[in-house]
Formats: C-alpha cells, structure tokens, sequence
C-alpha cells in the first residue's frame, strides 16, 4: 500500500498566536487516519490569516513536501481576513467547484450560517487541494460528504493510491 502524504494547514490568527487552543488539525487528522488504511505522512502547519503566507505555505506542501492531499481550515468566512478560498485559488491550475457546492449543501442541514463559508477546492500539479471551516464540528460534517469523491480525484491527476477503511466510510471508484 502506498504511503500518502498529507499536508493539513490550518489558518487561524488567534490560534496561531496562542490565544485558543488549534483543535481544528487535531480533528482533521483523527478524521482522515479513521477514513484512510494507507500509512500517512502528515505536514502539519499553523498560521495566521494572511494572504501571502497560505500561498508560501501551499506551494511548499504541494511542491516540496509533494502532499497528495491538502486540507486548509478556517478563514473560509466573510471577514476581512478570511481569505483562504482566495489564496487556494491563486495556487490552483483547475478548481474544483462541486466540493464546496456539497459541502455547503450538507451543512445546511446542521447550520444556516453554512452559507457564509466560501471554501472549495482546487488541483495543483499532482495536489488536491480542499477548504474546510475551522470550527472542529464543521470539519466532520465537511469532510464525511465529500470524502467519497475524493480518491478518485487523487488517481485521476496521479497522486497515491488511497485505500478506505470500508467499515468507517465508503468510497466510490466507477469500474472501467
Ligand atoms: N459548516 C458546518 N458544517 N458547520 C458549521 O458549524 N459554520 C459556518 C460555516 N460553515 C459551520 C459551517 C460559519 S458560522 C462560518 S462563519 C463559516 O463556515 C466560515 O467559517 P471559517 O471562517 O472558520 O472558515
């Protein structure tokens, strides 16, 4: 099984600079070591919401670290400096709509404030790139949606191989 690289960067300007405690990366990699059977390597980064330093940090998980997957969370709102799906886009050769249009959708279900969060995703080189809010609640509810599609999109731009843990999520693959 292919080890797969995993680069989660979490955007938060109080978090960052110790004012609360950054539960949001802790609950992305407990949600994706529970979903993937694949061996992961996680680069874990935590900044604040500045524009500039979300483009370094992105290009230096998806070109160096070579990440087959990044997860950003947070600054995805409706502040001034909530500008995460900005620097995603900045980044990106391709964008990938439909994850952000499922993920609002589902979380209409929980929160009607869903609609203030402006996360999608995008395909750098061999990266999938994928939005979440910050708040460790929104991240499950996010995640579980669109998880499915997500292996697929990875093998179509020839990243690793990931394998489910089909008792905890199911993923889809349509047969050739
Ligand atoms: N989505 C889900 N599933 N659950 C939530 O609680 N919170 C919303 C929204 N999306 C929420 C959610 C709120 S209140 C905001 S302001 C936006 O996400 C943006 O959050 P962010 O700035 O942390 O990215």
């Amino acid at each position: 099984m292919q080890k797969i690289n995993i680069g989660i960067l979490t955007l938060s300007d109080r978090a960052s600079s110790g004012i609360y405690e950054d539960k949001a990366t802790m609950q992305i990699e407990k949600v994706l070591s529970s979903y993937i059977k694949n061996e992961i390597i996680f680069h874990k980064e935590l900044i604040p919401d500045d524009y500039d330093l979300i483009i370094k940090k992105l290009l230096f998980l998806s070109d160096e670290k070579e990440c087959d997957f990044i997860v950003t969370s947070g600054g995805t709102g409706p502040a001034i400096r909530d500008v995460t799906p900005e620097a995603t886009e900045a980044v990106c050769d391709k964008m990938m709509p439909g994850f952000g249009e499922l993920m609002r959708m589902q979380s209409l279900k929980y929160v009607p404030t869903a609609i203030l969060s402006r996360q999608t995703a995008g395909i750098r080189n061999k990266t999938f790139i994928l939005n979440l809010p910050g708040n460790p609640k929104a991240i499950l509810e996010c995640l579980e949606p669109v998880f499915p599609a997500i292996p697929y999109c990875i093998d179509l731009i020839g990243g690793a191989y990931i394998e489910a843990n089909e008792e905890v999520i199911k993923i889809f693959r349509p047969k050739k």
